[in-house]
């Protein structure tokens, strides 16, 4: 049974720790468990505590939670992959191959053919060298930013990157210069005045919460007038842009040898787990100082069987991302006719920001209401003042889904605070 789970009813019990605080007493009644859940309450006061959603189905177009369906916007299965027949069966025959965990590193031999064609595969997407997998997109920056900078490093930041990207570099304990969103002006004047040795200017390619496009040509130039390296994050973009679903460098007609890219499986790929890929000496080095690569069980057969299919289906079937892209759009056109602001999004995730986060939750509830499942984004995850909606299109989505949508925000006014249709 699925399930939209309450803060009340996500809460762990009591694990019964006494005198781990040095209190004597048990955990219920310690300090610290006193300090987590004012802290806890804080977060509910300003409508910001966040909760686990469990559907009982599969991440499909349509989602039964609690025993109702909704039309489901939440999921990053845009070229609705996850549950695709192929996909399946390519996971199953992996299993049944090299079993369900290869439970060990990959420089421990916890790896398979199939890890090393995948690389070889991904790689090729952007005539890169070569590629690493990491068992998360997460891990792929987290490895990349740490291992690439650090001290006589200065990484330049879009400010809207993602906590990925910023955890990396504080892990790497590197000079962080954040530049505003796309600001390629911006980014220049940092560049001009750094004095850093090496430098690294990274950004996501498509934002994961406006669904905008980064400035390619704009930022691939500006990298190279600096002598910068330049690390992108194709984990919105890879299977969705480009002519061959290869990502944003082929979508803007872009050759750059020297970009390093990062990678999801576990988005328009339907499957789970990350990649690297860039010019052989730089996948080298990450082989060798990389601690998320080094030191973590690589990816099981299975999701690596998947991402195969994944990208046969990629490569044969490029109606699926005119189709998303197309339905984003009509989400878009819709929304704006509503009054509601979609911000700059080109693709298949459309926000729709409404301002206050008791706002952005009232919207959601309405949209339940309707028959449609799509999350508030609420601080810190975007900026104080632009909590939205954030609809992520499927390429398995009817016109109908996308219509459920304006008909469940429609008639009525919403919450004080919203920028939206009263
Ligand atoms: C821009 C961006 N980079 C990286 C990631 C992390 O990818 P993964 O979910 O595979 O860890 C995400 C996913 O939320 C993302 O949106």
């Amino acid at each position: 049974m699925g399930s939209m789970r309450s803060p009340a009813r996500s809460s762990r019990g009591s694990p019964g720790v006494a005198g781990s605080t040095g209190t004597g007493s048990t955990w219920a009644g310690s300090t610290w468990a006193g300090g987590l859940r004012t802290e806890l309450a804080a977060l509910d006061a300003r409508s910001l505590r966040r909760s686990v959603v469990t559907p009982s189905s599969g991440q499909d177009a349509h989602v039964e939670i609690d025993d109702h369906r909704y039309v489901h916007f939440t999921s990053n299965n845009y070229l609705g992959l996850a549950t695709d027949a192929r996909l399946k069966a390519a996971a199953k025959d992996a299993i049944d191959r090299y079993g369900t965990s290869v439970t060990a590193s990959r420089l421990l031999a916890g790896s398979t053919p199939l890890h090393d064609d995948l690389e070889r595969r991904l790689a090729a997407l952007n005539d890169h060298e070569a590629c690493l997998l990491f068992s998360a997109g997460y891990l792929a920056n987290l490895g990349v930013m740490s291992a690439l900078a650090g001290p006589g490093t200065e990484v330049f930041s879009d400010a809207l990157n993602h906590a990925s990207i910023i955890d990396g570099c504080r892990l790497a304990r590197t000079r962080v210069r954040v530049y505003p969103h796309a600001d390629m002006e911006a980014l220049s004047s940092l560049l001009a005045e750094s004095t850093a040795e090496r430098k690294i200017v990274v950004s996501e390619t498509v934002f994961s919460m406006d669904g905008d496009l980064a400035p390619l040509p704009e930022l691939l130039e500006t990298a190279r007038r600096f002598e910068a390296a330049l690390v992108l994050d194709e984990a919105h973009a890879v299977g969705v842009f480009g002519p061959g679903g290869e990502g944003t460098l082929r979508h803007f007609g872009l050759e750059a040898p020297e970009a390093i890219i990062v990678g999801t499986l576990s988005k328009a790929l339907g499957s789970v787990g990350g990649f690297v890929s860039a010019q052989s000496d730089v996948v080298e080095y990450l082989l060798n100082k990389a601690r998320p690569f080094i030191f973590n069980t690589a990816l099981p057969p299975s999701a690596v069987g998947a991402a195969h299919a994944a990208l046969d289906v990629v490569a044969a079937e490029p109606e699926r991302r005119a189709r998303v892209l197309a339905l984003a759009e009509d989400l878009r056109t819709r929304l704006r006719d509503l009054g509601l602001d979609a911000g700059p999004s080109a693709s298949p995730i459309v926000p729709a920001i409404v301002g206050t986060a008791e706002a952005a939750l009232d919207v959601e509830a309405r949209l339940r209401a309707g028959g449609v499942l799509a999350k508030a984004v609420r601080p810190p995850t975007v900026p104080e003042g632009t909590s939205r909606i954030r609809f992520n299109l499927m390429a398995t989505h009817s016109e109908a889904d996308v219509a459920a949508v304006t008909a469940a925000l429609q008639p009525g006014p919403l919450a004080a605070g919203t920028t939206g249709p009263t």
